[in-house]
């Protein structure tokens, strides 16, 4: 039996992910119709000996959250329970901290994935791999640019055993263009692990007075990127299983445009009646596109590639929507356009307006390129990005949205470029 820990976070991160977290806890952002962790549930719900889910943060249950956790456990028929930290414990701390659950019914090991990443992951070859070469602790590794690796957590393998040979958690200089996704397989000896480096921290914090670098962060709370894993790399029971699949990690909007793509993607493969089909009195549809069963879409509108179209939304006639997110309720009103965008939930985008943002998609040239998360701003300007229409706003008729952030409940009263409308 296995148990599965999706990492979730809490209210403090996803900063660049505002303002479509004030609606919503990020993990419950839809992306391709449904929320970012719906799809790793999705994924684990085919591991067969996957048994149970849990749902580890620091956010105060919720109503989302519940409805989300009760429609999951009814369509997936495995159990998932909400673990509330009660301050950040950090990636190995909550699992730590709520071992005894983790260890009830004696799993042969427990999957722990990082609630904001996306991806085609190929969980039921990992628990092959990681039963075929009895490894003790399995990570997830993916190619990256040698450019962006040290955005991430680098593995050096060896490259006939695949035994991880170094870790180093978003390195200063280039280590290794093989990085961690984040997603573990782990056996309960982790917990002995975590259990030394714990009790290693707090006596060296005592003997020097070291403060945490972040308040919110409790006593107990520790890394498994930082201190785990570099421990782990030198006992021989640590091994990396490498993925070609489509990966990406979900940090700001623009991300969850390039997430939506991507899982539009896999359900080609995975679940093809989710996509939208051309037909007699249907809309027109190019590459890719979800459109929720409640939505209502003109036959003359014209949408894709790679758009989701969430519930009770009313597309009108001759409106253009491509490389998009519409979320539940809202209105696009007859030809307008949205190209780049997300809209937010109970939005109206009046008749002709056009909303525009510029992608952040990896580059096409380079074999191996990630999603560069950039800040929304440098040097006191706002990067370009894609265009976020936040929840309950009016954009009237013929106005030009582009590559700007609209926060809840406004109305504009004109265009705007290269703008935050707080
Ligand atoms: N429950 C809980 N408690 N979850 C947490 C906490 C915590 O205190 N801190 C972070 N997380 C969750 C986040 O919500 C996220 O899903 C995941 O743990 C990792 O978050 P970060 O700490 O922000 O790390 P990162 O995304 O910059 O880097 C991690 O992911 C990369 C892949 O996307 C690292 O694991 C990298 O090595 C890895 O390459
Ligand atoms: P590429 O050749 O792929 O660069 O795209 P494009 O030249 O078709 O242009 P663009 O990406 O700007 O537009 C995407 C789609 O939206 C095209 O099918 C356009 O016809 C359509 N489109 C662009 N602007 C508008 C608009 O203001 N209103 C409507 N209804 N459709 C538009």
């Amino acid at each position: 039996m296995i148990k599965a820990v999706i990492l979730i976070g809490g209210p403090q991160k996803g900063t660049r992910f505002r303002p479509l977290s004030f609606d919503l806890p990020k993990p419950l952002f839809p992306v391709a119709g449904y929320p970012i962790i719906y799809h790793h549930i999705y994924a684990l719900s085919k591991v067969e000996s996957v048994k149970e889910i849990y749902l580890m943060g620091f956010y105060q249950p919720n109503e989302d959250l519940n409805r989300f956790i009760v429609n999951a456990q009814t369509e997936f028929k495995i159990p998932i329970r909400y673990l509330q930290e009660y301050k950040m414990l950090g990636t190995g701390g909550g699992i730590y901290h709520f071992r005894d659950i983790l260890r009830s019914g004696n799993p042969k090991a427990i999957f722990v994935i990082n609630g904001d990443t996306a991806g085609d992951f190929p969980l039921v070859e990992m628990v092959d791999f990681h039963n075929r070469n009895n490894c003790s602790f399995t990570i997830l590794g993916t190619e990256a640019t040698e450019n962006q690796s040290t955005n991430y957590g680098c593995i050096v393998e060896d490259k006939q055993t695949h035994e991880v040979l170094h870790y180093v958690e978003k390195p200063e200089n280039y280590v290794s263009s093989l990085i961690n996704c984040g997603i573990y397989l782990l056996n309960l000896e982790i917990f002995d692990y975590i259990r030394d480096e714990l009790s290693r921290n707090q006596s060296t914090e005592f003997n020097n007075g070291v403060f945490l670098p972040d308040i919110n962060y409790a006593r107990d709370s520790i890394m498994l990127e930082n201190k785990i894993f570099p421990t782990l790399s030198s006992t021989k029971k640590f091994y990396v299983y490498k993925t070609d699949n489509a990966w990406s990690s979900i940090k700001s909007a623009g991300s969850a445009i390039f997430a939506n793509r991507l899982y539009l993607n896999v359900y080609k493969k995975s679940c093809p009646n989710r996509l939208a089909k051309n037909g007699e009195g249907l809309p027109r549809i190019i590459g890719d596109v979800f459109i929720h069963p409640s939505a209502n879409v003109d036959p003359t509108a014209v949408l894709g590639p790679n758009v989701s179209i969430g519930f009770g939304v009313t597309v009108g006639p001759g409106v253009r929507v491509r490389e998009s997110i519409v979320l539940g309720n809202s209105v696009l009103q007859n030809h307008c356009c949205i190209l780049y965008s997300i809209v937010g939930w109970n939005s109206i985008i009046g008749s002709w307006a056009r909303i525009e943002g510029t992608p952040s998609d990896p580059d096409p040239n380079k074999a191996y390129a990630k999603i560069e998360h950039q800040s929304l701003f440098t040097k006191g300007k706002l990067n370009p990005s894609i265009t976020i229409i936040g929840s309950n706003v009016n954009v009237p008729a013929e106005l030009l949205v582009r590559n700007s952030i609209i926060l809840p409940h406004k109305e504009l009263g004109q265009s705007y470029k290269n703008e935050i409308i707080l």
